[in-house]
């Protein structure tokens, strides 16, 4: 399937310095919780039809009151009109495909209502330590506390960041559409039939050089935008006509990091692993020499 892919790379738009300019990321009250906790009549009516379809009564646990708060905020902000079936349960995060009601539809400047994807994140998740780790560290998210809720909103409105800018930098990644509370909405990224699209583990890649020559550029991009993936692997690529289309910026930090530089190595370890083992010759050194080399040195 991937014979024929033609790579090619999409222009970065200008990007400011690396990280300091980030936003504040505001992690109180959401309007998930509020209207949880209000439970008006519309809500709990809305929130008794979704629990009883076929696909969300294996969700019990996904799905606690704020998150169907959070769901049907969604549908009413014309993001989610109705919900599809699961596409992967993680570790941390379960995603599902929707159809996107008319805002994802004109945001995404589609003329109909596209599918999109809703990645929703487990309050409860049994790694969610491991979070923290990310987060201490970045200025994004100073003084966030340890509150289970705070630290997994905070987590979202990263990866939504995260995919603006990769996206900004002219990495190709889905485009973020919404979040509330622990729930990001975005562009459905699928192959041709309508199914989601092929990780790079899944499929023969025919023209590997090409490819790595892609993925390598990508790391550039996105260091030289001040981010480290920091999951990278043939896991969180997928090909999506044509082209490769990097996925899961959750845990994307910014090269301020303490542990940026770990995080950058073992993500040149797993992309290189991953391409040696298709015949490329590569090693995770050269790749993050690559990655890091300074732009000034581009041409020498
Ligand atoms: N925007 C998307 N479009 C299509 N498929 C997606 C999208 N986001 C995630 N997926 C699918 O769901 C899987 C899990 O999503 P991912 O963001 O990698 O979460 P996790 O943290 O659980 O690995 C991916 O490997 C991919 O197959
Ligand atoms: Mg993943």
């Amino acid at each position: 399937m991937t014979g024929d892919a033609e790579f090619d790379l999409l222009e970065p738009e200008e990007v400011e310095g690396v990280g300091d300019e980030w936003e504040e990321i505001d992690v109180s009250d959401t309007d998930a919780d509020r209207i949880a906790r209000e439970r008006d009549r519309e809500f709990s009516q809305w929130r008794k039809r979704i629990k009883n379809t076929e696909q969300f009564k294996v969700e019990a646990s996904v799905f606690d009151d704020a998150t169907f708060g959070a769901l049907y905020k969604l549908v009413q902000d014309g993001y989610i009109d109705a919900f599809g079936g699961p596409i992967s349960t993680g570790k941390e995060a379960n995603v599902y495909t929707a159809l996107g009601g008319d805002t994802a539809r004109d945001e995404l400047g589609r003329a109909e209502s596209p599918e999109v994807a809703v990645k929703v994140y487990r309050i409860n998740a049994s790694d969610f330590k491991d979070m923290r780790g990310y987060l201490d560290g970045d200025p994004r998210f100073e003084g966030i506390g340890s509150d289970k809720k705070k630290v997994v909103t905070a987590w979202v409105r990263k990866e939504f960041a995260n995919l603006k800018r990769a996206r900004a930098a002219g990495v190709r990644a889905p485009e973020p559409l919404a979040v509330e509370r622990n729930v990001l909405v975005m562009e459905y990224i699928a192959t041709d039939e309508g199914g989601r699209a092929k990780r790079l583990n899944e499929v023969h890649v025919e023209n590997p050089e090409t490819a790595f020559e892609v993925v390598r550029e990508y790391m550039r991009r996105l260091h030289r935008a001040g981010l480290v993936h920091g999951d990278l692997s043939e896991y969180n690529i997928v090909f999506h006509e044509g082209q490769l289309v990097v996925i899961d910026l959750g845990q994307a930090v910014t090269t301020h990091h303490g542990n940026a530089r770990e995080f950058l190595e073992r993500d040149c370890q797993n992309i290189a692993n991953f391409f040696a083992g298709e015949g490329v010759d590569v090693t995770a050194d050269d790749l993050y020499e690559f990655v890091t080399a300074d732009e000034d040195d581009d041409d020498a």
